[in-house]
């Protein structure tokens, strides 16, 4: 497709979407937005697809935000409705039954880095910033940026990075838990593809399970999660690979998952 706004490329198992609006550092307009839904879900309905890194074309930017020019106009109800598709898109990422990482290539701005908190894993180059600029716009998070940053890093990180506006480097990212690992940037590929290649060679059923135990803890008290992942451990041992890795390792050999 001439127009996309995505480019998507299989490595084995492992699908990289990237967002392809380099000279608006890949700012999400509304085609943008519905065009990642469609995207993961044909991840999702792809059995090959077992992995999925998203990440921003260019040197510059992962994203730079959801984008200015295309929300300068809006109405209250136009943008209500902005903020919803973009929320729909991001709870889909976050709900994708594989294991989603962004690799964090540069800036990661408003929209951007509430992408990047839906994905299950964040890998930032050295060179990135991410925060919620929004107020200096006269706006707030939309996309879900208040919400997701107050249960990813807490209440002060919260509302200093919404409140001031003001991004934080790769490594302050890291101490407030924002991103799991920091890179040097020449290395960013190597190593996002590293992780996603071990996360491809993983049990996906029981990786499916991890995610939907996490997902639901997050929203639910301790005794209803708790009893949610009894259910989810119960169920794993429906697998074929559950069969597989525990035998592999009574027989002390490298368990080979299939999905099953
Ligand atoms: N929406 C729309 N366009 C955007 C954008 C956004 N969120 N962020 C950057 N762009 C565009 C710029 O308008 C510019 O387009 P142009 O060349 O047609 O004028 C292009 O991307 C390059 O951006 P520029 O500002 O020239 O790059 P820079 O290196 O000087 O600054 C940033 C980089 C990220 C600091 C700056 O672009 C910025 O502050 N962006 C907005 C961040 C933001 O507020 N995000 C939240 C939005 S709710």
């Amino acid at each position: 497709m001439p127009d996309s706004p995505l480019l998507t490329a299989d490595h084995g198992a492992v699908r990289v979407i990237t967002i392809n609006r380099p000279d608006k550092l890949n700012a999400l307009n509304a085609a943008t937005l519905d065009a990642l839904h469609a995207a993961f879900d044909a991840a999702e309905r792809d059995d090959a697809v077992r992995v999925v890194i998203l990440t921003g074309a260019g040197p510059k930017a992962f994203v730079a935000g959801a984008d200015i020019a295309e929300m300068a106009g809006l109405t209250p109800v136009q943008g209500r409705d902005f903020s919803q598709r973009g929320q729909r898109m991001m709870r889909r990422v976050e709900r994708m039954p594989k294991p989603v990482i962004a690799m964090v290539n540069g800036f990661a701005l408003g929209g951007g880095l509430e992408l990047a908190m839906c994905c299950h894993l964040r890998i930032a180059a050295d060179t990135a910033k991410v925060g919620q600029p929004e107020i200096n716009l006269g706006l707030i998070p939309g996309f879900g940026g208040t919400q997701r940053l107050l249960r990813l890093a807490g209440r002060a990180a919260a509302l200093e990075l919404c409140l001031t506006g003001t991004p934080v480097d790769a490594l302050r990212a890291r101490q407030l838990g924002l991103v799991n690992r920091v890179v040097p940037a020449a290395e960013l590929e190597t190593e996002t593809m590293q992780l996603a290649t071990q996360l491809a060679n993983a049990a996906p059923l029981a990786l499916r399970g991890i995610l939907d135990c996490v997902n639901v803890g997050g929203e639910c008290g301790i005794e209803q999660g708790l009893e949610y992942e009894t259910t989810q451990f119960g169920l794993v041992f429906s697998t074929g690979d559950m069969r597989e890795g525990t035998q592999a390792f009574l027989e002390r050999r490298k368990p080979e998952f299939s999905g099953s």
